[in-house]
């Protein structure tokens, strides 16, 4: 799927092979719908959320969805793509489903929904389908009656365009297989976004990174192939309202290294970049969007491999901040990256905020399931700043999981400062975050939210708006919260 524009225009003057036609809470005397309740009916629709009908003869499809959240509707028109993907249908039309008339979050949903439905990731399709809808149109007709104020419709459309677009950058890169996306090539696509805008990029190689005492990250990487890079992007307005860091893990693969992983573990293991891509992904976006925000994404670009080379549990690591750690288990990588780019980062930049996001541990997935990010940190103001933007503003599911010295204790070495795994089975996506938090200074103590998106990143099969594989979890939280940094308050679009 290509392209949702917004046209100032009535739904029966506007062509389209198909329309799309939302059943909101089972209401089938709703506008829209009426006509077709009793054909609706005999075919067993029943309206549930997502549950999609084609009246190919009438020229509709019909969606369900519980109500008119912006979280319903974008699962609800993601869910209308998908039910497309395989037609011949080229172009589709559709009404705008408001609650109020100023409130325009809902249609930012709506062509989120229909641009993060209609992704595909077809790189390694010999033979390329043309099958699915390339263009969806969105009338000025509104659902409830409500007049619309046009310009304010397409700067919304126009955001979530520019939200769904940079989401769907994010699969394309946490899709692709390891070897075609090894660290060098992480940071060449850095470089590329940057050649086209108001970017900089600035990326290290192993000689650097030696000078920078990053001993940890280049211990992890130093058995593959693939030397490591660490990729600085940045952003700087004129005057910016603020200055944020984001950090990401991406490990372009993690095979668990001298501890490796399980051959059932191994597969996905792709994915542990989805940290980095999804900073990539916001770096795009934020240009885009023009944010009056100074935004830096650091990437730790590592593969973690076995070899003669590889670093080995016993081994005595120095962070970059001095910080001895005793590794115990080399598939605890992440953190031993995100350490020194963590360390890194807040060495160039002063931030007022600086957030990590990670696919670091699998106690994460089993603690909240595959849907839903971990939100860690020492102060809560972060923590529900992120908490906020993720459920009141961008429809993605968050927990918070508190700290506690009990758990820190776990992390203590008989012979260096830190080990990298704790000594308890359980609490692991805490304690893997308290290992973070070591590595966090005095002046960002308070700032710092660390986001672990092992489950939502990527997952094998479809659920809402999100295909099977890689998802682009966190790229829409940050972005809905830098967009509220730039307005000075707690207001705007909501979710709810
Ligand atoms: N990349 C993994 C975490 C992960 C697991 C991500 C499942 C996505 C899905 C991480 O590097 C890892 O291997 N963590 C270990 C830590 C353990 C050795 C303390 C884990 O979670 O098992
Ligand atoms: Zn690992
Ligand atoms: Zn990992």
């Amino acid at each position: 799927m290509k392209r949702v524009k917004f046209y100032e225009k009535l739904l029966n003057e506007i062509e389209a092979d198909i329309e799309i036609v939302i059943v909101v809470a089972k209401n089938f005397d709703q506008r829209f719908v009426d006509e077709y309740h009793e054909l609706l009916q005999k075919a067993g629709f029943n309206g549930e959320q997502d549950e999609t009908i084609l009246l190919a003869e009438k020229g509709k499809l019909f969606v369900g969805a519980d109500s008119i959240n912006a979280s319903d509707i974008r699962s609800a028109s993601a869910n209308a793509v998908r039910a497309l993907s395989n037609s011949n249908f080229k172009i589709a039309k559709m009404a705008t489903y408001l609650n109020h008339p100023k409130c325009t979050s809902v249609l930012r949903a709506q062509v989120e929904g229909l641009l993060l439905g209609g992704y595909k990731f077809d790189r390694y399709k010999s033979k390329k389908s043309d099958k699915g809808l390339h263009k969806i149109r969105i009338s000025m007709e509104e659902y409830n009656g409500f007049e619309i104020d046009i310009p304010s419709i397409q700067r919304t459309v126009e955001k979530g365009i520019i939200g769904a677009e940079a989401v769907n950058f994010t699969r394309d890169i946490v899709n692709t297989a390891p070897d075609d996306c090894y660290p060098d090539i992480m940071a060449q696509i850095a470089k590329e976004l940057c050649d086209k805008r108001d970017l900089e990029c600035e990326i290290l190689d192993v000689e650097q990174m030696k000078e920078e005492k990053m001993e940890a990250l280049l211990a992890v990487g130093r058995a593959s192939r693939h030397e490591p890079k660490l990729i600085h992007l940045s952003y700087k307005p004129q005057n910016p309202k603020a200055v944020i860091s984001i950090v990401g893990k991406g490990l372009t693969y993690d095979s668990g290294g001298l501890s490796l992983k399980p051959a059932d573990f191994m597969v996905t293991m792709k994915s542990d970049k989805s940290g980095g891509s999804a900073v990539l992904g916001i770096m795009k976006a934020v240009e885009e969007l023009n944010l009056p925000i100074e935004v830096h994404g650091f990437i730790g670009a590592v593969e973690n491999m076995i070899g003669g080379d590889a670093y080995k549990p016993d081994d005595v690591l120095v962070a970059k901040n001095g910080k001895t750690i005793e590794v115990r288990n080399t598939d605890a990588e992440g953190r031993l990256v995100l350490a020194d780019v963590l360390c890194y980062a807040q060495e160039k930049v002063k931030a007022d905020y600086i957030f990590d996001m990670a696919t670091l541990t699998g106690a994460c997935v089993v603690g909240v399931g595959n849907y839903t990010i971990g939100v860690m940190g020492f102060d809560n103001d972060p923590v529900s700043q992120i908490i906020y933007a993720a459920d009141m503003l961008s429809g993605e599911l968050t927990a918070k999981l508190p700290f506690n010295r009990y758990l820190k204790k776990t992390l203590k070495s008989e012979i260096a400062d830190i080990c990298n795994i704790s000594n308890t089975r359980y609490g692991g996506a805490i304690t893997a975050a308290m290992f973070l938090g070591e590595f966090i200074d005095e002046h960002h103590k308070n700032r710092w939210a660390h986001l672990d998106i092992a489950g939502p990143a990527f997952v094998e099969h479809a659920w809402g708006e999100n295909p099977s594989g890689a998802t682009g979890a966190g790229v829409r939280t940050l972005l809905r919260l830098l967009e509220k940094m730039s307005r000075g308050d707690g207001h705007g679009e909501s979710d709810k």
